[in-house]
């Protein structure tokens, strides 16, 4: 792999390398080659000497070709890398042709966007890619070191985890006989064998199971969402990780919130130099080194905590001309997180205490009887990155909240259970994944930091 080879600078000794041609240049005696095999940010140059046998067809390849190549690694005096190639041999594992989208000059990531399937060949998409990677081992090794167990929830569910009306509906009619109702019309609220069922959005219900069980787990998976939201922070299909804790309050989370997003800078900042280097150089973007000079501050200093009132004052005082009412009880908009993030408080602020009427039922009650436990993590760039709360963990408060709703407690039996025998405070966040990859890898556009986004009118590959 070249990963290997630049680490460890290998040199003086033949090896054979596999990759796909990023550039070709060619002259009678000789030509140069740049490969990636996509395991670094860094392309190998491959000198080719007119002596080999096939040189007339290798040099005359196009970009995007595959090719396995035999020779010496030897020490590189030109700029860049250390190490180049000198090829004894060069086979030509799959022809590119003209038509090949990804050409050398350079293409915008609106252009990408529809080329999904080939994006992740450019230096742009590997290094979000591998930044991804790093991002998901970094999570397991946060929570796992901890003494977290990791819980698969289920996707498919009969229950609306935050009450919002969200899902995507899950169809499991047979085509040819499907359920009817009494007028002989297709029963689209029986389609999952006999059930109304949707696709989850959220594992969290299920977390607050194993929550009373193991004590501490965390989700990690994919959530969907039915909301016709087409903003560059909005994804029909999004991952996201929901850690939940038995035996904490809010407080404990919001610890918990500020160490994890800390820590996942910490690691990419370590084990990713090249790919962030990259970007924050990119051709064509908006960063500078100053962005990695930010992630080192925000790794090193404790997050900034405020109740929502204190936010609704600061809008208030502000003088801003916002698009969307700043008086208490409404919602805050991603103009005023962004505000409070970017321009106040220039880091990331975790804001708690919400009026109860903006958020979901199952989140606990403060004794002031308007607002309720909970917290949104809210970071420069993106706005929110997390919403937590602690759970309210009285049965006959959440059966109130429940009624007071309107929502139809018949299936969350099991949920309600867990308020029955052996209650106990608990509380817990989800992280949502790619509003975490836009915030470190300054990305501006969340369809750029997933393989295949899902949006509307988005699903065709
Ligand atoms: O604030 P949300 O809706 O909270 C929950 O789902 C809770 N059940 C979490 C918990 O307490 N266990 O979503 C959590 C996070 C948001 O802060 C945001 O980062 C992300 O998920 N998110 C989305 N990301 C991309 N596209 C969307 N449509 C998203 N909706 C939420
Ligand atoms: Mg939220």
């Amino acid at each position: 792999l070249l990963k290997k080879i630049f680490k460890d600078e290998i040199v003086d000794c033949d090896a054979v390398v596999k990759g796909w041609i990023k550039s070709i240049r060619k002259s009678k005696k000789f030509s140069f080659m740049m490969i990636n095999d996509g395991s670094c940010q860094g392309d190998l140059q491959i000198i080719i000497d007119a002596t080999i046998e096939n040189y007339e067809e290798v040099s005359s390849l196009l970009i995007g070709s595959s090719v396995a190549i035999t020779g010496t690694l030897v020490p590189s005096g030109g700029r860049g890398q250390k190490v180049e190639m000198q090829a004894k041999s060069v086979e030509i594992i799959g022809r590119s042709d003209e038509t090949y989208p990804l050409q050398k000059k350079a293409t915008s990531l609106e252009f990408l966007r529809e080329q999904a399937h080939l994006r992740v060949r450019t230096n742009t998409f590997g290094a979000v890619f591998r930044i991804r990677h790093e991002l998901a081992q970094a999570t397991h090794r946060f929570f796992s070191n901890q003494g977290f167990y990791y819980l698969n929830s289920p996707i498919i569910t009969s229950v609306d985890g935050e009450g919002a009306g969200e899902m995507f509906r899950v169809s499991g009619l047979d085509a040819k006989n499907p359920p009817l109702n009494d007028a002989g019309e297709v029963d689209f609220t029986k389609d999952y064998f006999g059930k109304e069922t949707s696709l989850c959005v959220t594992g969290q219900l299920e977390g607050e199971c194993f929550a009373s069980g193991l004590g501490a787990i965390y989700t990690f998976g994919p959530t969907f969402r039915a909301e016709n939201s087409n903003t560059p922070r909005h994804l029909s299909e999004f991952w996201m990780i929901e850690p939940e804790v038995a035996f904490a309050d809010l407080d404990d989370v919001a610890k918990l919130a500020g160490d994890y997003i800390q820590y996942m800078i910490s690691e990419v900042l370590k084990n990713c130099e090249d790919e962030m280097n990259f970007l924050v150089n990119r051709h064509g973007g908006n960063l500078d080194e100053s962005h990695l000079e930010m992630l080192k501050l925000v790794r090193d200093t404790p997050f900034t905590k405020i109740t929502y009132t204190e936010a609704i004052d600061i809008l208030n005082a502000s003088g801003e001309s916002f698009e969307f009412p700043t008086t208490w009880g409404n919602e805050l908009q991603t103009e005023h997180e962004r505000f409070l993030a970017e321009k106040h408080f220039k880091g990331p602020v975790i804001v708690t205490d919400y009026p109860a009427d903006c958020k979901a039922f199952y989140m606990k009650q403060n004794p002031d009887g308007k607002t309720v436990r909970a917290m949104d993590v809210l970071v420069p760039g993106v706005g929110e990155i997390i919403g937590g709360s602690q759970r309210e963990e009285d049965y006959d408060k959440i059966v109130a909240k429940m009624d007071k709703d309107d929502m139809d407690k018949e299936g969350y039996w099991w949920y309600l259970d867990l308020r029955k025998y052996g209650s106990v405070p608990h509380a817990g966040f989800g992280l949502g994944f790619e509003r975490a990859i836009m915030y470190i890898t300054g990305m501006s556009n969340i369809r750029d930091v997933i393989p295949f986004p899902r949006n509307p009118g988005n699903c065709d590959f």
